[in-house]
């Protein structure tokens, strides 16, 4: 599939997602938002893609956020549709049904941060900057980063990011809870590697009832979250994968999952 301001890569059942615009720090003008949706579409469909790995092309960035320049002049009218589309992709990117990485080599500001917060985890580079900028613009951050912000992060690190719109380094935001590991930026490729190997290596169903059952069932009261969650532990209990992990415990080897 060809885009022109994406790369995409695959390693076995690893589809790396690169943001290709690095001359203006790989920000998300409406054509690349368009194509990482269409792009995050097809890793969802293909059952030969089981983890995906987001990142952004270039040593300086991930994503410096959303185009300035294209809602610098918008109506009202065209920033409600410009939230959605973002927002919309977010939402695809969370419920993916796959485990998916931010690989967080630079600048992540505003829908950088937001979309690294749509992604299952996040592994920085001890280089990387964050942060939420909007208000210095006169805006508040709306492809969901008031809203995911809050639930990583909760409200105090929420409101300090948000309504300073101070950039903060790193081991800040692993402090914050924003990011899961901060790594040496040498050792990015390699922290990234093996997380993605390992998530290529479980078993899809079971890794998609955790999905499930955290970001769906985390929404809910609790009595309906453990619901959720025996109903997704009677799906997995259908499946040959398993029938395979628990096997292969007691016959003391790995397992193989095959994805059925
Ligand atoms: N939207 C549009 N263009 C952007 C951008 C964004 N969010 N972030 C960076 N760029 C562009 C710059 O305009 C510049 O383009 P130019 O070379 O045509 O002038 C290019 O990327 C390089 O950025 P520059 O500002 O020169 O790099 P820097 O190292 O001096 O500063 C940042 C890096 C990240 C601090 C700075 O680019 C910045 O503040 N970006 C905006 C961050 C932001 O507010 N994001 C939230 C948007 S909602």
């Amino acid at each position: 599939m060809a885009f022109r301001n994406l790369l995409t890569a695959d390693a076995g059942t690893v589809r790396t997602i690169t943001v290709n615009r690095p001359d203006k720090l790989n920000a998300l003008n409406r054509e690349t938002l368009s194509e990482l949706k269409v792009a995050f579409g097809a890793a969802r469909d293909d059952d030969g893609v089981r983890v995906v790995v987001l990142t952004g092309a270039g040593p300086k960035a991930f994503v410096a956020g959303a185009d300035i320049t294209e809602f610098a002049q918008a109506s009202p009218a065209d920033a409600l549709a410009f939230s959605r589309h973002g927002q919309e992709l977010m939402s695809a990117i969370e419920r993916l049904g796959k485990p998916s990485i931010a690989r967080i080599n630079g600048f992540a500001l505003g829908g950088g941060l937001e979309l690294a917060l749509a992604c299952s985890l996040r592994i920085a580079a001890d280089t990387a900057k964050l942060g939420l900028p909007e208000i210095n613009l006169g805006i508040l951050p709306g492809f969901g980063g008031t809203q995911r912000t809050l639930r990583l992060a909760g409200r105090a690190a929420t409101l300090e990011l948000a309504l300073t719109g101070a950039t903060i380094t790193a081991s800040r935001a692993l402090e914050l809870r924003l990011v899961n590991r901060v790594v040496p930026v040498d050792q990015l490729d390699a922290e990234v590697g093996a997380l993605a190997a390992q998530f290529a290596a479980s078993a899809p169903h079971a890794l998609r009832a955790i999905l499930d059952a955290v970001l769906i069932g985390g929404e809910c009261g609790l009595d309906a979250g453990l619901e959720f969650e025996s109903r997704a532990f009677a799906v997995c209990a259908s499946t040959e994968d398993m029938r395979e992990g628990t096997r292969a415990f007691m016959e003391k080897r790995k397992p193989q999952f095959a994805g059925r």
